[in-house]
């Protein structure tokens, strides 16, 4: 895969998933802005791309759920390098809550970084894409189409991200934009995973249950990535691509019921 000459945008692209993605996007020598709140986190992954391989490598801290300072960001990095070739939006936020015992506030959180933020970065990198041939990965999760206990925010915001993508893939296909979803499975090292399967226990569980016998990768993600952004993608859009190993066709069933029971038996020793 070769991205010289190419300008990638990861946004939430300072840790985990997200910095694995700009980092082989970086080793494939593309030029590279990253974003996220942490001005620390934002100069960290700054670093590591220049010394990954990236042409150049720039970054912003702004949270996404403040609309004027993605669009202010994103024209940023449009001013410093050109159209954006590749636009991945995977900014979120997670927690283990029962819905009784999460606030309306908690609620919305969620849904206003995962959901509301992936509608602020695309309307906000929208003047900017290169037409015809920009690809945008929107950052989905299984909780978009399984059910899980303990996750209905996360549920309903990742749904509406795999729906955002289905539509602008019409609306913006016409432009020539392609829009694709990428769905992870368990990833080793990773926030999401550690929130999810806090215990060693836990992560061998998982481990059994992974048809192909072990965690993800952030590569494995990243590589699913830089296919979808190469010429050998260029008739695939309005997908969710799943990277889990299999693991989801069993559906989410012991994992979201394993979930629910954890926050009962913890409300319970609780009360
Ligand atoms: N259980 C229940 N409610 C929780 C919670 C938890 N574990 N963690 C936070 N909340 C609630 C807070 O109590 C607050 O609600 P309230 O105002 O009614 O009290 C609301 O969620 C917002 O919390 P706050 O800490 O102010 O939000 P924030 O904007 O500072 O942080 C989070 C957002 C909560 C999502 C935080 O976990 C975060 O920054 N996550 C980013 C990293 C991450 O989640 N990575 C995994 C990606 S899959
Ligand atoms: P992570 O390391 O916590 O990454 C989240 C990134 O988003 C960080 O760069 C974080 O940086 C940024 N971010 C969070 N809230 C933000 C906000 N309000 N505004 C701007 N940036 C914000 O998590 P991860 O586990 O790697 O998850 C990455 C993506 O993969 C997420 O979309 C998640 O839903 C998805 N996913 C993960 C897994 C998994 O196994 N880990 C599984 C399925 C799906 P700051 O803290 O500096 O803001």
């Amino acid at each position: 895969m070769d991205f010289s000459g190419k300008t990638v945008i990861v946004i939430g692209g300072t840790s985990g998933i997200n910095r694995g993605i700009a980092e082989a996007f970086a080793a494939a020598g593309a030029k590279l802005a990253v974003a996220s709140r942490s001005q620390d986190k934002v100069d960290d992954t700054v670093a590591a791309l220049k010394a990954a391989g990236a042409a150049e490598a720039i970054g912003a801290s702004f949270d996404v759920r403040d609309d004027q300072a993605v669009a202010d960001g994103l024209e940023h990095f449009h001013d410093a390098l050109g159209d954006f070739d590749v636009l991945v939006s995977g900014a979120a936020g997670n927690f283990p809550a029962l819905t009784a015992e999460m606030s309306v506030n908690a609620f919305k959180t969620v849904v206003d970084i995962d959901l509301i933020g992936t509608v602020h970065v695309m309307k906000g990198a929208y003047p900017f894409l290169k037409r015809p041939g920009a690809s945008i990965i929107n950052i989905s999760a299984p909780q978009a189409y399984l059910p899980y206990e303990g996750q209905a925010h996360v549920c309903a915001a990742k749904a509406g991200v795999d729906q955002i993508t289905r539509t602008l893939s019409m609306e913006w296909g016409i432009e020539g934009i392609r829009v694709n979803s990428v769905v992870p499975g368990f990833i080793e090292g990773t926030e999401g995973a550690k929130r999810l399967s806090p215990s060693e226990d836990a992560h061998e569980e998982i481990r059994k249950d992974i048809p192909l016998g072990r965690w993800g990768q952030t590569q494995d993600v990243a590589n699913a990535c830089l296919f979808l952004s190469s010429d050998l993608a260029s008739y695939i859009s309005g997908n969710v691509l799943a990277v889990d190993g299999a693991l989801y066709q069993r559906g989410s069933g012991r994992f979201g019921q394993m979930m629910g029971e954890m926050l009962r038996m913890k409300g319970k020793a609780q009360s």
